[in-house]
This record gives C-alpha cells, structure tokens and sequence, in this order.
C-alpha cells in the first residue's frame, strides 16, 4: 500500500475540481482495506468511489481511501438468468459494455453513467426508464464502526428516487465492496418506451431491438445532451427532479400547460429541474468558469478552473430564482464536500 500526501483529487473526480487529499491511498484488495481502516494515519476518513456525484468545495483533511477493488464473479446461472458479483472499483459502464458483450439483459439503459459499481446503490442510478434497483440482488459492505462484513439485500437498502440507506440512515457508516446483479439471458425485460429511445428506434426501423442497440441509443442521446466529463467537468444532473403533491400540481399546471412533468403516483408529481432552471434563464449561463450547460440545464459544468465554492454558489442562485418564479424548491443530487 502506498500512502501519499496532499495528493491533488482533480483526476479522482468527474467535476475536475482541484482539491487535495490531506492523505491518499488505492486500495485494490479487502485485506488492505481492512488494514488501512485499522490504521491511525488520520482520526478522520473519507470514501472515495469514482467521484462522479460529488462537489469539493475545500481540500480533505483526511485519509482519502480509494476503493479500486475489481473483479466479477458468476454466482449462479441458468439457461435464462444469471447472478454476477462486481467489486465496487468496476467502472459501471465498462461493466455495462460487458454485459451488452455477453448479451446479458438488464442494466443497457444505463449506459454510459460515469462513476463505479460501488457507489451506485448509494444514490440508486437511473434512466431512461430503468433503476439500478431492477437488477440488484445484494451489496457487500465493510462496516466502518467495526469492521465487520455486512451484507444487504435489495429490501435492507430502502431505495427510492436518487436514494437509499446509504444517503439516509446509514451515511457514512458502510463502504460498499460489491454489488449482485440479477441479469437476463434470454426474454429479456426491455424498457424502450422513453420518449428519445422510440424515436432513435422508429428511424431506424427497428422493431425488436438488441440490447446492443438499446444500449447505441441511450449512448446517443446521453451524448446529445450531456457533457463527457473528460472534456467538461461536471457531475451529471446536479439537481434532482423536484416531487410536488397533487393541489401544488393542479397549480403549476394551470399556470404551465406546457411544462413536462411525470406523475408517479395519483398525489405525486415529478417536475423537470431542467425545464423550470431553463424557463428562469439559466440555461448556458457561464459566470467565471462556472457554468450551466448549453444543451441541458440540470448540469452544471466547470469549463477549467472553477473552485467548488463557485459552482454551490451558481447552484444557490438558480435554487433562488426557481423559488421565486414557481414556488419550487430544488434541491442538490450531488454531495456537497
Ligand atoms: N428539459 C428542458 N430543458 C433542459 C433540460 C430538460 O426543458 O435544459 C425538459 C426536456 O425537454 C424534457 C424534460 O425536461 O421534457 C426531461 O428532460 P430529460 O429527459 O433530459 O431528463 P431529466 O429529467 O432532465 C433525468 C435524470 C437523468 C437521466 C434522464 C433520462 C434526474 C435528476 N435526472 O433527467 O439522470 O439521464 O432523466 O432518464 O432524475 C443523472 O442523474 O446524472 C442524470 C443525467
């Protein structure tokens, strides 16, 4: 194991922030992990995944602790199903492509989310149509209060939009070693009823797609609309999809026609973020290298050199303004540091 310090994280996260890490280590096996957890380099530690869902605002007085664990196992399969293992450090779509090569069905929608397998539970990625907890089994997990190993199954993690256990009553208090999928082989369960996906189908005339092709979709529309954070730091949607109740709903509505919404159950109605920051003017606005993204409006992006105090700084404006033009609060999906 290799400790280092004050080790620039600008790499170790999608926004591409330049914060440091008091102390830095990878860890690639459990029994280092374990060790590390043990060890009295710092009082305080800080998980670090694929950094894809968070925002530094400040350097980390901590020992950073990598998870670059990797591996995937067959647990169990049959003719029509399988049960694969992922160490958390798996880049989930390289874990997609995987599953696409291996015609396993499940997860093709999710193509191209940045970040690990590993912290994927935490915030239930989803989109198009299709959760994460759709084809979770289980997760391994080390807990940090005594270093015990704890499994939770799909019903233990308490998953919602954008959420779980993980995010609520258990923050901080679990690092998540592996996820368990439940993927299909043959009859798979196809989700191609998102508005974009038809369309991208319907051109092309497809009837019966591939997951392949399910998966080419996805890759283009995402592609169309949100920025690769390898050429613009961002952490996806930096904002999550407000829920409002149904007397709210009849409101907005008869002022908005025209706004999108999805009702997800007879009192609850989710609202774009992207279409409420978009009709109060953000969209494309750059202050400093802290902007929203041109081509959708729940993204913030960092054009090179923006500070994380900046970006929660935009992102506290827009909240403002939201408010003030709908009556609707916004609230960030992406951990604030
Ligand atoms: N819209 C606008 N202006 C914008 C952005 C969106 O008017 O700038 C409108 C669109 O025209 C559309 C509606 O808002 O009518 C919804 O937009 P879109 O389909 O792009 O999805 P979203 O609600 O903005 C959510 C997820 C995305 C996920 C997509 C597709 C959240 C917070 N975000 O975005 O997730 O890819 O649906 O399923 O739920 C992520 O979490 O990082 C992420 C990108």
């Amino acid at each position: 194991m290799h400790i280092e310090e004050h080790k620039s994280l600008k790499t170790y996260n999608t926004f591409s922030i330049d914060c440091s890490a008091r102390y830095f280590v990878s860890i690639q096996s459990i029994s280092d992990l374990k060790e590390v957890l043990q060890s009295s380099i710092h009082p305080e530690i800080f998980i670090l995944g694929g950094g894809s869902n968070m925002l530094l605002t400040q350097d980390i007085d901590a020992l950073v602790i990598h998870i670059n664990l990797k591996g995937i196992e067959i647990i169990s399969e049959d003719k029509d199903s399988i049960s694969l293992k992922v160490m958390a450090g798996e880049n989930w779509h390289d874990f997609v492509e995987y599953c696409i090569n291996h015609n396993y069905g499940g997860i093709e929608n999710l193509s191209l989310i940045p970040g690990n397998v590993g912290t994927a539970p935490i915030q239930n990625i989803g989109a198009y149509g299709v959760e994460l907890k759709d084809v979770f089994n289980s997760c391994s997990t080390i807990s940090l209060n005594n270093l015990s190993e704890k499994e939770f199954n799909k019903e233990e993690c308490k998953f919602g939009y954008r959420n779980s256990i993980f995010k609520n009553e258990e923050k901080g208090a679990f690092i998540i070693t592996s996820v368990t999928f439940n993927l299909t082989k043959t009859n798979h369960n196809k989700s191609i009823s998102y508005g974009a996906i038809k369309e991208y189908l319907n051109n092309l005339q497809i009837e019966n797609p591939t997951l392949k092709e399910i998966s080419d979709a996805v890759i283009l529309i995402r592609k169309s609309k949100l920025p690769d954070p390898k050429e613009l730091g961002n952490s996806g949607s930096f904002f999550k999809n407000p829920i409002i109740n149904d007397i709210e709903f009849n409101q907005f509505h008869n002022n908005y026609p025209e706004a999108p919404y999805y009702k997800i159950s007879n009192s609850e109605y989710k609202i774009p973020a992207g279409w409420l920051i978009e009709q109060s003017g953000f969209k494309g606005m750059r202050i400093g290298d802290a902007g929203v993204h041109k081509k959708q409006a729940l993204v913030l992006v960092n054009y090179g050199n923006t500070t994380g105090k900046e970006i929660v700084s935009l992102s506290k404006k827009i909240q403002t303004k939201v408010k003030e033009d709908f009556g609707i609060s916004i609230l960030a999906e992406v951990n604030i540091i």
